[in-house]
Formats: C-alpha cells, sequence, structure tokens
C-alpha cells in the first residue's frame, strides 16, 4: 500500500485551549482516498470532541475515508481556503490546476485557518503564531488585496508577503483578517471588477437582518477613497486568542461546495434537522428558518451551503448554529425569484406555500404557528428596511426597496 506521509491534525481544545493533535491524515494511493484516525494519544489522554460529529464521529483504531473532496474529509475541506486562497497558493507553490485538494491544505498557514484545527508534518502539535495585520492597516490592506486580485505590483511589500504567505480562509472573493483589540474581523474590499459596492450591500444585509431581529455577524464598512471601500465581519470563529471549532453547512449536509450544484441535500429543512442532531437547541432551528426568509426577502441567492456554519461554544459545550455571513443581496434588477437551497422539498421558489410546506422541521409545533412567526419576522424585516439601507446609493436604496416589496408580496400571499 503506497501512502503520503502522514499530515498529523491539530485541535485547540474547546475547554482550556491547548493545542493537541486530534488525529492524523494520509492519502492513500491505492485506495485513491484519504483516510482519517484520531490519534491513540487522544483516546488516552480522555479527549473524545468529535471533529465533525456527522462525517467523523470519534471512534479508536478505526480509519475513515473521505467520500467527497477527491479524497480530503468534509472537516479538513473546510479548514483549506477556496478559489481566492488557492489562486495565492497556486502562485505560490507552483501547485497545478488540478492539484488535489489535501495539496491546498498542506500548503496554506494555519496562521489564519477556519476554526479550531490546524496541520503540520510532527506528531506533536505545534501552530506558530504569526500576528494579523491591524485595525489602522485596514486601508493600505485593502488596496494590496485589490493589487493582489488584478496581479499589480504591491502597494506595501511587506503586507503582500504576509497576505501570499497566509491565505487560509475560504470564499471566492479577496480577503484578509485584521485584529482589533482583543477581535478579530475579516476585511473584503470592494473590486474594481464588481457591478455595484458589493461591501456595502453585504454591510447593510447584514445590519438589517440583525434589526430584524437575526443573529447576523456584526459588519462595519470603511469608506476608502474616491468610491472605494471595505467592509469588515467580526469573526466567529475566534474568542481573543482562542479558536472555536466550526464545521459548513456543506460537511452537514454531506455535500461539496464547490463541485455540486443545486444537489437534493441542499436544503433549509434538512440542515435544520441536522443542526437538531448534532445538538443545537432549538432556536437555533427557527433562526435558520428566519434566515431562509430574509435572504428571500433581500435577495439573497448565494445562500450556499458553505455560506452556513456551526460553532462550537465552549461556554455551552455543544455545537451552534454560527451567526449568519456573507449574506449579500444579488444587484441584478432581473433576478428570479429563488434561492440556492432548497426551502421545502424540491422547491427553491419564494413564496408562501413553498416556505411553509417544511416548516415543521424546523421545529415549529404546526403551520398555524409557523405562519404567525412568519408574518412577524415580514413585519420587522419591512420596518427595518429604512434604517439599514440609508447608507446605499439612491438607485442601491430602489432597487432594493422595489424586490423588498416584490418579495413581501409573495410571501404574504
Ligand atoms: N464572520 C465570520 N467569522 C468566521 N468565519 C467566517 C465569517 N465570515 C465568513 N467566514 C468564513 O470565511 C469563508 C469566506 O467568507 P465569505 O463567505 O464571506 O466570502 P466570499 O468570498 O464572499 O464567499 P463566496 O465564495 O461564498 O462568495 C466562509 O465560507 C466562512 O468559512
Ligand atoms: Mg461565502
Amino acid at each position: 500500500m503506497t501512502t503520503s506521509k502522514p499530515l498529523f491534525v491539530y485541535l485547540q481544545r474547546p475547554d482550556n485551549g491547548e493545542w493537541v493533535t486530534v488525529g492524523r491524515y494520509r492519502f492513500d494511493e491505492t485506495l485513491r482516498t484519504g483516510l482519517f484516525r484520531y490519534a491513540p494519544s487522544y483516546a488516552e489522554a480522555g479527549l473524545a470532541w468529535s471533529i465533525d460529529p456527522v462525517n467523523l464521529p470519534f471512534r479508536i483504531d478505526h480509519d475513515w475515508g473521505a467520500p467527497r473532496y477527491r479524497g480530503l474529509h468534509d472537516a479538513l475541506r473546510d479548514a483549506c481556503p477556496d478559489a481566492w486562497g488557492r489562486a495565492l497558493l497556486r502562485r505560490q507553490h507552483h501547485l497545478p490546476d488540478e492539484a488535489a485538494d489535501w495539496r491546498f491544505l498542506e500548503a496554506s498557514s494555519n496562521a489564519e485557518r477556519w476554526g479550531a484545527l490546524a496541520v503540520g508534518r510532527t506528531p506533536k502539535a505545534s501552530v506558530a503564531h504569526i500576528a494579523s495585520p491591524r485595525l489602522p492597516q485596514l486601508a493600505v490592506l485593502a488596496q494590496e488585496l485589490v493589487a493582489l486580485s488584478q496581479h499589480a505590483p504591491p502597494v506595501d511589500a511587506k503586507l503582500r508577503q504576509r497576505l501570499v504567505a497566509t491565505p487560509s480562509m475560504g470564499g471566492a472573493r479577496p480577503k484578509a483578517t485584521i485584529r482589533d483589540g482583543h477581535d478579530y474581523w475579516l476585511v473584503k474590499p470592494y473590486l474594481p471588477s464588481d457591478l455595484a459596492n458589493i461591501p456595502l450591500l453585504e454591510h447593510v444585509a447584514q445590519t438589517w437582518g440583525r434589526l430584524a431581529g437575526l443573529n447576523c455577524a456584526h459588519t462595519i464598512y470603511h469608506p476608502i477613497g474616491s468610491g472605494l471601500g471595505a467592509v469588515r465581519v467580526r469573526r466567529f470563529d475566534r474568542q481573543g486568542e482562542r479558536r472555536l471549532m466550526t464545521l459548513s453547512g456543506a460537511t452537514l449536509l454531506q455535500t461539496e461546495y464547490p463541485g455540486q450544484t443545486a444537489a437534493a441535500q441542499w436544503s433549509y429543512p434538512r440542515l435544520a434537522e441536522e443542526l437538531r442532531m448534532i445538538g443545537a437547541p432549538d432556536q437555533d432551528r427557527i433562526e435558520l428558518f428566519g434566515r431562509m426568509v430574509f435572504n428571500a426577502v433581500c435577495g439573497n441567492d448565494d445562500d450556499h451551503p458553505r455560506n452556513h456554519a456551526v460553532v462550537f461554544q465552549p461556554q455551552e459545550n455543544r455545537w451552534r448554529l454560527s451567526p449568519a455571513f456573507d449574506v449579500v443581496p444579488n444587484p441584478d434588477a432581473d433576478l428570479l425569484p429563488v434561492l440556492s437551497m432548497q426551502v421545502s422539498i424540491g422547491r427553491t421558489d419564494i413564496c408562501r406555500d413553498a416556505v411553509l410546506a417544511d416548516a415543521v422541521r424546523f421545529g415549529f409545533d404546526n403551520r398555524e404557528a409557523a405562519s404567525a412567526f412568519l408574518d412577524n419576522l415580514l413585519h420587522k424585516i419591512e420596518h427595518s428596511f429604512v434604517t439599514a439601507a440609508h447608507e446605499l446609493t439612491e438607485a442601491l436604496r430602489e432597487l432594493m426597496a422595489v424586490r423588498m416589496r416584490r418579495n413581501l408580496d409573495r410571501l404574504r400571499a
């Protein structure tokens, strides 16, 4: 049997923040898949947190195969960069276009990696600390990200070096992490190729959702000058230096993203059931229902499974739905009234009947209870729009107002 050298997987313990080796990954060339095994030392120390309760339950002396991502386990794939980070890593490490997912896990830095997992070649956990840029650097960081995305020369050579050395966060858009006091934030700049001010739309939508009573990640929009700007979003997988375990909705739904599209697994009610299975409280399923409705009203049709997540809350010792992130209304005025994920079995269309059809799977007692919740939420969404949208340009505000009214009609009819 030929296998790759083992890649050790480290976990920052949710209880005391110590780094431990939780397992090891290796790619088996004969079986053409990756194998993950929990470390005997982890079990011997009496530790038993599963890094993925759906796909990798804690079990000793067992090699778990990886049915997706060309042999990389879902939880490890979640700790890898996506399109943006991979593009940087390809340039930096001369990785071919068709490089396997696990190569990106190996090549990406632990410094800003999502969640509480890290990887390394030594059996003993070792995770180097690299300081993140600080808030006063936000403007130059945003400019550097834009320059990088355009293959332009560096604005600040040192910062450029830092950015290309540490990409590990997911997503397609250029982004980097910044520190402000105790908190870590993701910074996403406006790009010259954007058809509208996407970061501002993200900030407005997240604010709007919060005003309507949803748990949306905190955002701040920074104008940078000459029409440029960036949004920063507080990272929910960090509490100071502590990293919290996370998993994507794609992992919970056992689907690939990117990769599979419009799969039957892409479903809000199914995700709600997965939340229940992993021990999240009932209120998280109702919150998910609320987000589905909000995405429908505001026109965030990029609500794919990797744009949902759960986070292990150490204080509660259980998995919770993470705050909402990447909620961005599509600026296309001719947007179709559909979401990426099914709102009920077989349906992605935005209308009252489709949204309520599977409501009990979100934990409502019956359809009447869900109807009352829906009407109350639509009222709050409608009434918080004006406050949230005041930062938009007049044209975008009008586009959003028209869309909101249309979708409210669909959901009230
Ligand atoms: N507030 C946050 N806290 C922690 N992690 C986050 C937060 N926001 C996003 N992430 C993580 O970073 C990834 C990329 O962020 P985001 O989805 O905002 O970027 P994007 O490039 O716009 O994504 P997409 O490819 O969906 O357009 C997410 O998939 C998620 O794993
Ligand atoms: Mg995203």
